[in-house]
């Protein structure tokens, strides 16, 4: 590693421009035989002379190691002292092997299972020659309208800090400088998913208490937690572009979070606050963006192309870039880059340490644990004997369920449903498949997908002869004792720039469900989505005796679902974000205030806070998950009802295993304060335990309550408690109703 010394000297020794460079992220296939127009856009349109593109610091979206290694030695060897590139991808939920996309992650209520997964992402990815994964995402999110939610850990900053800080811990080890560890990006900062509308990169308008209580926390953990980089985020803050926001990156991010990694912009975010109307001209944005402390510029010329005259003209320091570089070049020396600037990319290791068995069953596992089984009459699981199943509907036989982010993997690569099924189930099962219908008609084409059409090939015939694959999916499900329905969103309908007013089934996949539950009352619908859609007519509908939530279940996605569905393993999720009882109702999430006219308890009165026409009740909660067993926890009680300081009170329950078969519940702690000088959520997430249990067997579990646990962040970003009266729930969802009461004093 080279001291720090030795990077102040090299920085001393560089000139301005080159200096300057080092802040330019372009893309990697600038660089390579492919087109400059190649997906990412036409980079010469940014204005970049030729000499910036060839000393730029860093690249996005190359992700092979002989590309990599190739640039690596081109690009070093023109930049004036040699300074090797930092090379980053959106490995957001797997390199080669995919695992569960991150709100499913969030549903196992498994952090450990998460860093274990993140630590196999960055194993694969370190040897294709990254650098940099642009993950774990951070953002709170409380509306299903916002693609992006896919991506998140949902609506509880308890559960999604502690899912940020696995992710990063799984990426980065103790040290990112060690063979098979690479550098974390928490994004996107800040507030990103409080967008307006739930419609992509719109305003965002929080209180401040609501932004440090809520929406800060997983960004706090992910950094506390060690992450290398962090990204700026496209919306507003204070009606100020989060990316030239002096008070968000300087004082809320590097003082009161103590971040002092590298800053990069999002895709183009620096210029964009020309569109925001904050910035007069790219000029003005650079120097915006560098006084607000972004180190990177991600994708575009604003910084290559303004900031030396910025100097010059004496509008923003020198100093300000000499801080900015020598981040950059800190990461650098911490990856070990002037030492060894190939890191681990290796071709040979890449084909043999990708994909591997060991890599494939643990998203195996991850994918089983994040199913959250939401309505079971008793059907599941169907065990693997005799019987006649019809798996019917678009994902019955389809690779493409590793969702839109997961851009290094290959769907070719992801096992089907069809192909586990006809793996797993005895000889005297009898299966037969029909998509019925494809996932989206061709009416329904999205924007952006004309060019990954490829991936609906598979239901070139059902385009071509929609009635007859109808009919042959209702004489299917005529036939059969049991339809599976694999059904739900194309996994482009979630994921970036895929906002929706109407988030319920595609349409031409709802007439297939009405038509099939005419003719069969058996029907378990497994269920794709890369977000809580709203499903009541599903959930209502009488032949429908069972619906999993399976998310996009990533690489293993076929395997884990038929392993659940014969009962060889059992659905282990939990909803980590509400799915709500209609549209209207959105945003709806279980830690809001009480407001001053609380609907709870007045059902039967007017002028409460309620609708006229919906319940205020999603219609799966937060923690709610069903299994194969059944549990109930009784005889909750308090070690004390007077917590000091420096105390601890124990909240215990005993959770009892009332079914036929061995099961694992989520037992779960929430935590009420009462009263407080802001208002306060009717309940918090404060802890949670996955606790597997035999049939008839109980245990107790406990929680261990302190004062620290009981800190909120006020409209300064002060954590602190405050003495008064709390109340403690010990439940299986977060609609647990008993709960016992203790006082916080001084
Ligand atoms: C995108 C996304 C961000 C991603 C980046 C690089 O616009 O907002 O999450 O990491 O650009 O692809």
């Amino acid at each position: 590693m080279m001291t720090e010394e030795k990077l102040g000297k090299l920085l001393e020794d560089m000139s301005l421009q080159e200096k300057i460079d080092q802040m330019l992220q372009t893309a990697g296939s600038f660089y390579l035989s492919v087109s400059r127009e190649a997906l990412l856009g036409n980079i010469t349109a940014f204005g970049i002379p030729q000499a910036d593109m060839d000393e730029a610091g860093s690249i996005l979206g190359t992700d092979d190691a002989k590309s990599l290694i190739d640039i690596q030695k081109r690009q070093m060897a023109k930049q004036p002292h040699h300074i090797p590139m930092l090379f980053m991808m959106d490995v957001i939920h797997g390199m080669r092997t995919i695992f569960p996309m991150p709100l499913a992650q969030a549903a196992t209520f498994d952090p450990e299972l998460a860093e274990k997964c993140a630590s196999v992402s960055a194993g694969e990815a370190y040897v294709s020659g990254l650098h940099v994964a642009f993950s774990p995402m951070a953002d709170l999110v409380r509306d299903p309208r916002w693609g992006r939610v896919m991506e998140s850990f949902g609506e509880d900053p308890y559960l999604a800090s502690l899912m940020c800080a696995g992710v990063v811990r799984g990426f980065q080890g103790e040290d990112m400088g060690e063979s098979g560890k690479i550098c974390a990006c928490v994004k996107h900062f800040a507030g990103y998913g409080g967008a307006e509308g739930g419609r992509d990169y719109n305003t965002v308008q929080l209180s401040h208490p609501t932004l440090f209580d809520f929406y800060l926390r997983a960004y706090r953990a992910g950094i506390a937690a060690g992450a290398g980089m962090v990204m700026t985020s496209f919306n507003t803050i204070d009606d100020k572009p989060a990316t030239t926001n002096e008070w968000l990156m300087r004082h809320v991010l590097r003082e009161q979070m103590s971040f002092n990694g590298v800053l990069i912009s999002d895709f183009g975010a620096i210029k964009e606050t020309v569109a925001h109307g904050t910035s007069e001209d790219e000029k003005d944005a650079a120097r915006q963006a560098l006084t607000a402390g972004v180190d990177i510029d991600m994708m575009t010329g604003c910084y290559a192309a303004n900031l030396a005259e910025l100097v010059k003209e004496g509008k923003v320091s020198e100093k300000l870039i000499d801080e900015a570089v020598m981040r950059i070049l800190r990461l650098k020396n911490k990856l070990g880059l002037f030492e060894n600037p190939f890191r681990g990319a290796d071709p040979e290791k890449e084909a043999k340490l990708q994909l591997t068995p060991e890599n494939r069953a643990l998203a195996e596992k991850q994918a089983e644990e994040s199913f959250v089984l939401l309505k079971n009459n008793g059907i599941l699981p169907l065990g693997a004997g005799p019987q006649k199943i019809a798996f019917i509907g678009p994902y019955c036989d389809n690779r493409n369920m590793i969702s839109s982010w997961a851009v290094t993997g290959r769907a070719d690569d992801t096992v089907t449903i069809r192909e586990a099924a006809e793996k797993a189930f005895e000889k005297g099962a009898e299966l037969r498949f029909e998509y019925g219908v494809p996932t989206l008609g061709k009416d329904q084409n999205y924007k952006g997908f004309e060019e990954r059409n490829e991936a609906d090939r598979i239901f070139a015939d059902v385009e071509k002869n929609p009635q007859k694959h109808m009919d042959a999916a209702v004489k299917l499900a005529s036939w059969a004792d049991t339809v599976v329905l694999c059904i739900g969103e194309h996994y482009l309908q979630s994921g970036e720039a895929t906002s929706r007013t109407d988030i319920t089934l595609p349409k031409r996949q709802k007439e297939l469900l009405s038509r099939v539950t005419e003719v069969n009352k058996n029907v378990v619908v497994v269920l794709f989505s890369g977000r809580p859609l709203v499903i009541r007519d599903i959930a209502e509908n009488p032949a429908v005796q069972a619906i999993l939530e399976v998310w996009m279940p990533g690489t293993e996605g076929g395997s884990a679902i038929v392993n659940v569905l014969t009962g060889k393993a059992e659905p282990g999720g939990r909803v980590p974000m509400s799915f709500p009882y209609c549209i209207g109702q959105i945003p709806v999430y279980y830690n809001h205030f009480s407001t001053g006219r609380p609907a709870e308890g007045h059902e039967e009165e007017r002028f409460f806070s309620e609708y006229r026409d919906a319940p205020n009740d999603p219609l799966y909660e937060f923690g709610f998950g069903l299994t194969y067993s059944d549990f109930e926890v009784s005889e909750e009680k308090l070690s004390g009802t007077e917590l000091t300081e420096n105390g601890t009170i124990t909240a215990l329950a005993k959770v009892r295993n009332i079914g036929s078969r061995e099961g694992t519940a989520v037992v779960q702690l929430y935590i009420q304060d009462v009263v407080g000088s802001q208002a306060r959520p009717v309940k918090e997430l404060k802890g949670f335990r996955r606790v597997t249990l035999a049939p008839g067997e109980e245990k107790e579990i406990c929680f261990a309550v302190d004062e620290p646990m009981l800190r909120f962040y006020d409209g300064e970003g002060n954590f602190r408690s405050e003495a008064g009266e709390f109340r403690a729930f010990i439940g299986l969802s977060s609609r647990v109703k008993k709960s016992a009461a203790f006082r916080l004093i001084r």
